[in-house]
């Protein structure tokens, strides 16, 4: 197999993506690049950082500089980018490192892939390029019209993507992956807030009527498909990467509640999020014919996950009381944001 660099891998995708790859390829060197952001979290690597076909660099993928330098010292041929700002929430309230880092920062890569001719990098993209689809399900070739300032900085670097392969040749595919759940996502998105709010009796934030629908897909099947990408995707290529598990929001969360045996009244319906998309859905036909399918089933890996936040509370609690707010200690010492030095 080959040097794999992973950008944004200290985060709750990347990170399962590592230690899949870790585990499924033994030739495989991994190189995580990673800004550790509030959103990115060594303790999700702390159990491969022995592993010698591992490496970590805290740097920011706008910095090019930095991203061509480990590129060739580590001898890169491919790229899984992951990284990007991902909370809605956070994009409406601060739209600006959105604007940078999912579309400059996924330009960097682009460039960086041209400039040293790498075998192809799988960009992860995501369902919410397409906006709100009220009835039927998005294809690939389907306008986009993103909602959030998340999801137009999404589709900002997602087009990026598909206009440097029609324009320099550059070997990109493109996944746009619907809502992952699974261990190791941050506690703001709503499976895990609901689970860790649940399990200490607090109340669940429901936004609007609660009907609003999202299609489920759990972490490792989509860490299949990006494998999938990675090895015999079609470079200039778009795929959807979608469960066909839709719920409305009140549907998931009397679900959360009823698996923990806790009681309906910790609902709390709450003033809506402002551009709410209504539902997104996808046709994953596409990826289909090149053989993947997602091979869990939803409830049983709700339950997984539920029981994974249950048994590490060590891993949420401290960011829940904000103890990760711009403080990381790396094997190379204290780092601050954007990094310089590298591995
Ligand atoms: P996450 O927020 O958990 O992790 C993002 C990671 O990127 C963090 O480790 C963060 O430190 C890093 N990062 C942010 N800015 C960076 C920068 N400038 N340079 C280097 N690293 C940086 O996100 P996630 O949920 O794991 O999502 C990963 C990718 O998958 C994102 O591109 C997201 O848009 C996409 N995606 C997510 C979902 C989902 O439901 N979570 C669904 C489809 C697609
Ligand atoms: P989220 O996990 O933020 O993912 P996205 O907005 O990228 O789909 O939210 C999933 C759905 O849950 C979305 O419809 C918004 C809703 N939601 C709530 O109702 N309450 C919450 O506290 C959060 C974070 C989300």
């Amino acid at each position: 197999m080959e040097n794999v660099l992973i950008t944004g891998g200290a985060g709750f995708i990347g990170s399962n993506f590592v230690h899949y790859v870790l585990a499924k390829y033994p030739d495989c060197k991994v190189v995580v690049f990673d800004k550790l952001t509030y959103a990115g979290n060594l303790d999700n690597l702390q159990d491969v950082a022995d592993d010698p076909r591992y490496h970590f660099v805290r740097a920011d993928i706008c910095d090019t500089e930095l991203v061509q330098q480990v590129i060739q010292e580590h001898e890169i041929q491919s790229i899984v980018n992951f990284a990007a700002d991902t909370h809605v929430d956070r994009s409406i309230l601060e739209p600006g490192s959105f604007i940078q880092t999912d579309v400059y920062g996924t330009h960097v890569l682009l460039e960086a892939i041209r400039e040293f001719g790498l075998r192809r990098m799988v960009h992860v993209s995501t369902d919410e390029v397409y906006g709100s689809v009220v009835e039927g399900s998005s294809v690939e070739t389907d306008n986009l019209l993103p909602s959030s300032p998340y999801s137009a900085s999404k589709a900002g670097g997602d087009l990026m993507c598909r206009a440097y392969h029609v324009t320099y040749g550059v070997p990109v595919v493109i996944t746009r992956g619907s809502n992952n759940f699974g261990p190791h996502q941050y506690p703001e998105k709503v499976i895990p807030l609901f689970i860790t709010n649940a399990l200490d009796d607090k109340p669940l934030p429901l936004y609007g009527d609660g009907q609003n629908v999202r299609d489920w897909l759990y972490v490792l099947d989509h860490c299949e498909a990006i494998d999938l990408m990675w090895r015999e995707g079609w470079d200039g290529e778009i795929y959807n990467v979608g469960s066909d598990d839709e719920l409305t929001n009140l549907e998931l969360t009397e679900m959360l509640l009823e698996l923990m045996g806790k009681p309906r009244s910790l609902i709390q319906f709450v003033e809506d999020r402002p551009g709410h998309d209504r539902r997104y859905s996808l046709d994953s036909t596409k990826i289909h014919q090149l053989g993947w399918q997602p091979r869990h089933d939803f409830e049983e890996a709700l339950v997984g996950t539920v029981r994974w936040y249950t048994e590490n509370r060590w891993w949420w609690e401290k960011i829940k009381r904000g103890e990760y707010e711009g403080y990381y200690q790396t094997q190379y010492g204290r780092r601050p944001v954007v990094s310089g030095s590298g591995n």
